[in-house]
């Protein structure tokens, strides 16, 4: 697992969205962006549509997949992620809608919609290069402690934490659903690039713990140090319960240039 920590949050956007270029680059003309709600990845979309309008960066036959929709919202809830993956992602990265694709959480058949998003990634390839945030309990997606590791897209029941922490979203916390539709562990482990950011000191205890911690189902999270190619990007107060801090710092002041991504920015 690589991990890189920054001085801010403006600058681990900064070189998150170069490490996305970078996969983008490499990936050729179509690229398919594995994408996640949520306030942590907020910089770094306006980074990459920065780096859209720059020209810097060419999405335009990108496709992407959200890791998870609720489960309970009418259709065209604004805080539907089909509504927010349209707010933040879609239109701000000119994406073509037809590209973008969100678990089916209104679906009458949770079942199928769940099979057919799985289905919908395989056809497009499989996912380049997913973008993860974490969830003060170790979530990632929605898959709350105690997931199965290996698994698929499915219906979940969102953890006490979850639905609090995701509150501030709603008019009042018993408006937040009590389910989801999430990509699975198995699901996510199967993009070939990983890519968790996180800011601030709430989010220090799930980022020791999925960096350093022991691989387990109960900090989902830690699923990462079983993938070939997972990279973190925190900034300091995210970093501040790290015990291995020092280490990450010199490893990524003495990369070798062609391994470093802030190349891709400019
Ligand atoms: C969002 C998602 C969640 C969030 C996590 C952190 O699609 O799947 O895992 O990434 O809850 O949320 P924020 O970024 O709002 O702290």
């Amino acid at each position: 697992m690589e991990v890189i920590i920054c001085a801010d949050a403006t600058e681990a956007a900064r070189l998150a969205a170069g490490k996305v270029a970078r996969v983008c680059r490499d990936a050729g003309p179509e690229p398919v962006l594995g994408v996640a709600t949520g306030s942590s990845p907020l910089k770094l979309y306006a980074e990459l549509t920065r780096l859209v309008e720059a020209g810097v960066l060419d999405l335009s036959r990108a496709s992407a997949f959200a890791l998870d929709e609720y489960v309970g919202l009418p259709p065209g809830h604004p805080e539907s992620y089909a509504e927010v993956i349209r707010r933040t992602v879609t239109e701000p990265l000119g994406l073509d809608q037809s590209r973008v694709h969100t678990p089916d959480g209104f679906a009458t058949d949770i079942h199928a919609a769940a099979s057919a998003y799985e289905a919908a990634i395989r056809a497009a390839g499989g996912i380049d290069i997913q973008i993860l945030g974490i969830g003060a309990n170790g979530h990632i997606g929605f898959n709350e402690p105690t997931s199965s590791l290996a698994s698929r897209t499915r219906i979940k029941s969102l953890a006490p934490r979850t639905r609090a922490d995701n509150a501030r979203f709603f008019g009042s916390p018993d408006e937040v659903p009590l389910h989801c539709l999430t990509q699975g562990l198995g699901t996510i482990m199967d993009a070939h690039a990983l890519l968790l950011i996180a800011q601030g000191e709430a989010k220090a205890a799930a980022i020791a713990a999925v960096v350093e911690g022991p691989l387990t189902a109960l900090v989902p999270g830690s699923v990462l140090q079983a993938h070939q190619h997972a990279t973190v990007i925190i900034d300091e107060a995210a970093a501040s319960e790290l015990r291995l801090a020092d280490y990450y710092r010199w490893t990524y002041a003495n990369k070798p240039a062609w391994q470093r991504f802030d190349g891709e920015l400019a």
